[in-house]
């Protein structure tokens, strides 16, 4: 009989596959990110980038590609599931770690790393001033002095801002056996939270023998390159030193769907 799992704790990390055809990734789009990281690296370090810290790594898409190529990686995420996938994909590479951190406040084991890396548009889901501090305090002690730190965000001026919870997006994609219809949702935030918007993301996910369903709050502080360049100031750890368009030196900021904001450890 099929069983159905209404438990709304459950979140899409815990289906890795999953949640990467839910964030509509297309093949070759972390290779291009890593490619341009290390323009980035090249363009703003004169020494190489021996050691880097992915943050909310997840599985560590990022940290497998540049550990293969001979970087000593360490991720860091919430997440036991995206952390299993991480571990089993790069079972026999020595050159990566993970841990089991918050990103809002962490310490890990390690010796000082050349760079740090938060992609995927994660950044923005801490909305207190006191926890962008910590989190730039966190990262800054374990960063060598001069150490960049790179940080993707999304374009944030599309995002609807709204009085009652409304549904954004639906869609169903199929990915072998099973079925994923996701629905996306902005909720309202008061005006005075700091937070832009609540994106609230359900997957209903029907196995062949079961269906699970997913739900996701993740909050979005507005975040665009003067208001980091403010925290980087006020962690008194990080100047704000660029942000480039679309994974381009080139590409003006005004035409960009994302941009990545660049920090250097001071
Ligand atoms: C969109 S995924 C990105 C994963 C990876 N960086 C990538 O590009 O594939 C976001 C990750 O952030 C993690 N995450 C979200 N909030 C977190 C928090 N407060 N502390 C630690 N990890 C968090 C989730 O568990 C998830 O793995």
């Amino acid at each position: 009989m099929k069983r159905s799992v209404h438990d709304t704790d459950r979140s899409i990390y815990e289906f890795p596959a999953i949640f990467r055809r839910v964030h509509k990734e297309r093949p070759g789009d972390i290779e291009a990110e890593v490619w341009f990281l290390r323009k980035v690296w090249r363009r703003h370090l004169e020494r190489p980038v021996r050691r880097v810290l992915d943050i909310a790594c997840g599985n560590s898409p990022h940290g497998q590609i540049l550990a293969r190529a001979g970087c000593d990686v360490a991720g860091i995420d919430r997440s036991p599931s995206m952390i299993a996938a991480g571990r089993a994909e790069s079972r026999g590479l020595d050159r990566i770690r993970f841990y089991r951190r918050p990103i809002a406040k962490f310490a890990l084991p390690e010796r000082p790393f050349d760079a740090a890396i938060f992609m995927s548009e994660t950044f923005p889901v801490m909305t207190r001033n006191a926890e962008i501090l910590s989190h730039l305090e966190s990262v800054g002690r374990l960063l060598k002095r001069g150490a960049l730190y790179c940080i993707d965000v999304d374009r944030q001026d599309g995002l609807r801002v709204v009085r009652s919870r409304q549904i954004w997006r639906r869609r169903t994609i199929r990915l072998g056996d099973a079925i994923v219809e996701v629905r996306a949702f902005n909720r309202p935030m008061p005006w005075d939270s700091g937070i832009h918007s609540i994106f609230e993301l359900e997957c209903k996910i029907r196995f062949s023998d079961r269906t699970v369903i997913t739900r996701d709050l993740i909050p979005i502080r507005y975040t665009i390159p003067c208001t980091l360049e403010m925290a980087a100031k006020a962690s008194r750890m990080f100047e704000f030193i660029a942000a480039y368009a679309d994974l381009s030196f080139v590409t003006p900021l005004g035409e960009c769907d994302r941009w990545l904001g660049v920090l250097r450890r001071v």
